[in-house]
């Protein structure tokens, strides 16, 4: 058929792929879980580690993937963020396989797919591209399918901002968490992120759930702190955790130290609250996989 070969290439080019279409590809048991607000600071990184950790130890497999361009949750986790060989920057601008850019965490089951600033950038280098919100998922389903990397669990930190990277962190998740600080809660804030989910679901046909909003640094003696929980709750009723993150300084020396809540102060009041989500967490997932 393609006599000249010189000029058109190898007859392979010109084939479509029937080995893969990240929509017809049934997950198995991995649950992806993105954790997002577009409010900076209001405890998504230190929820994603934590949380990342609690699973891990209790022996599931776990894939961290940090596509925050500053790569808190990759150095929070022990990484030499300037040292490493290739990141998740690679994946999403490069089409690099997602293999060849996660490392082993120093704790055990856990695994991290680590940022760079670079990401900063990415928006802009993917901005013409087909596809463009469907990198991440395309690269995480190729991954689970080739059975290479067996994960029960990924969960992903994303940035501060509604971005093109937020998005493709979006349409890979099956569900998200929405960390809300009971200090700052906006409902303005929360009516854009919830929009913006509803749009990913018409347009990129997913199948996003809220998996549920967690009430962070809350601090029980600020009658505000508890006027704005019960206004969270009154508000999203059911979607919201039981668990609230009450404020423990030890969350933030856990982070500076490059240790999980659980090494790091094991009775603390942060490792209660992350422990009782991890349990609420698990329970929503497996009711989410049986409907
Ligand atoms: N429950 C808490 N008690 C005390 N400090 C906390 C708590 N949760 C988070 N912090 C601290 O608050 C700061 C912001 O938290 P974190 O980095 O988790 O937020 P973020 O939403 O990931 O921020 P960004 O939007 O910049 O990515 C950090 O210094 C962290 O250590
Ligand atoms: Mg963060």
């Amino acid at each position: 058929m393609f006599r000249n070969r010189k000029i058109f290439g190898d007859q392979k080019s010109f084939e479509v792929n029937p080995q893969f279409n990240a929509d017809n590809y049934k997950k198995k048991d991995t649950s992806i879980i993105s954790i997002v607000n577009q409010k900076g600071g209001c405890g998504k990184t230190t929820t994603c580690i934590n949380l990342s950790a609690y699973l891990a130890n209790q022996g599931y497999k776990v894939l961290t993937i940090d596509i925050d361009p500053q790569a808190h949750t990759s150095l929070g986790l022990g990484l030499d963020v300037d040292n490493l060989a290739h990141s998740i920057y690679d994946v999403i601008t490069r089409d690099m396989e997602l293999d060849y850019v996660i490392v082993p965490s120093q704790i055990k089951n856990l695994d991290i797919a680590p940022a760079i600033s670079l990401l900063t950038g990415a928006q802009i280098e993917i901005s013409d591209l087909l596809g463009r919100e469907r990198i991440l998922k395309t690269a995480i389903y190729k991954m689970v399918n080739t059975n290479f990397r067996n994960y029960d669990y990924i969960l992903i930190d994303c940035s501060p901002s509604l971005n093109i990277v937020t998005i493709n962190g979006l349409v890979t998740a099956d569900s998200l968490i929405v960390p809300v600080q009971t200090q700052y809660f906006s409902l303005e804030g929360m009516k854009e992120l919830f929009s913006t989910i509803n749009l990913v679901r018409e347009r990129l046909s997913s199948d996003l759930n809220v998996l549920g909003i967690l009430p962070t640094m809350f601090d029980k003696r600020l009658k505000m702190n508890k006027e704005m929980l019960r206004q969270i709750r009154d508000y999203f009723q059911d979607k919201v955790f039981d668990t609230a993150i009450r404020m423990n300084s030890k969350l933030s020396e856990a982070v500076l130290s490059k240790e999980s809540i659980f090494k790091y102060a094991p009775r603390s009041r942060g490792a209660q609250d992350y422990s009782s989500l991890g349990q609420e967490v698990l329970e929503r997932v497996k009711k989410y996989q049986t409907i």
